[in-house]
């Protein structure tokens, strides 16, 4: 049975949300106003929420379509805001947008107060839900954008592949290749915040779990806030370790061979892109 609300910020899904842009913040992956989140409600949830909710913002077209995410409910970040200020100034900082029947618009049905606006990268947000829904049979929920110093420099000197990216991310930590054995993609340095953007990584996203933006962060997603989170984690971890074994100035003496990242695989139950592997 749905418990009432008294107030929409005492929802389990907001109350976690929060948690995860909050714990962003403690990472230092969100100077300023960088990155974004965005999550896309149950019906269970939207129905709790949906008291909190009003319809007087007008429809907003986006530059993207998504059919099949018509009528679904997104909470996301709102563009400039901060994620060190999501806690303390929720209904500022966050907001809930309602998708159109055409999947090409949206409106603010909660939150985003005082004029503010969903993330300038809602388009990418949008396309890579489509794609990832679509990729997992609808179990993915959550798509997370940051700006994580390590991942970023990697991309200042490994060449831009996705196999580059993969295989020097796979090999920094023993336990890559079971959080993320579909591997990364990487998009080359584009102007951030559109439709061109978004489609080159949602084109990444029906491939991979996350898409590394040259010089800029990474987008990842997931079924929820933790599984997502742990990605982002695990992804920059592996790459402050990249990062510090090319920085002792000596080359890598020895590393984690791709016999022992099948059998990592083969271990742990999941299926390895093989074609990033000799
Ligand atoms: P927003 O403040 O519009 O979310 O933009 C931040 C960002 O990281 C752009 O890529
Ligand atoms: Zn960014």
């Amino acid at each position: 049975m749905e418990t009432i609300l008294k107030d929409i910020l005492d929802a389990a899904c907001i109350r976690e949300y929060i948690h995860t842009c909050e714990m962003g913040w403690q990472q230092g992956w969100h100077e300023r106003n960088g990155g974004n989140l965005t999550y896309r409600m149950t019906g269970e949830e939207v129905a709790q929420c949906r008291p909190f909710f009003s319809e007087e913002r007008p429809w907003v077209k986006m530059g993207v379509t998504a059919q099949h995410l018509a009528g679904e409910f997104f909470i996301t970040t709102g563009s400039g805001k901060f994620f060190s200020n999501v806690a303390r100034r929720p209904r500022e900082s966050i907001g809930i947008v309602q998708i159109n029947e055409a999947g090409d618009g949206y409106r603010i049905v909660w939150g985003l107060e005082k004029g503010g606006k969903p993330t300038s990268e809602f388009e990418s947000h949008f396309m890579n839900h489509a794609v990832r829904v679509q990729a997992t049979d609808g179990a993915c929920r959550v798509i997370y954008h940051a700006h994580p110093a390590n991942l970023i420099a990697l991309t200042y000197v490994l060449p831009l592949t996705d196999r580059d990216l993969t295989r020097a991310l796979w090999k920094s930590a023993t336990e890559c290749p079971v959080v993320f054995p579909h591997g990364v993609g990487v998009v080359p340095w584009m102007v951030p915040g559109g439709p061109q953007i978004a489609m080159a990584t949602s084109e990444l996203m029906k491939e991979y779990e996350a898409a590394v933006w040259a010089h800029h962060g990474l987008f990842v997603s997931g079924p929820d806030f933790d599984i997502t989170f742990g990605l982002m984690h695990t992804l920059e971890k592996a790459a402050q370790i990249c990062v510090l074994a090319l920085s002792c100035g000596q080359g890598i003496r020895q590393t984690i061979t791709d016999d022992n990242l099948r059998a990592i695989a083969h271990d742990f139950g999941v299926t390895i892109n093989e074609k990033f592997l000799d």
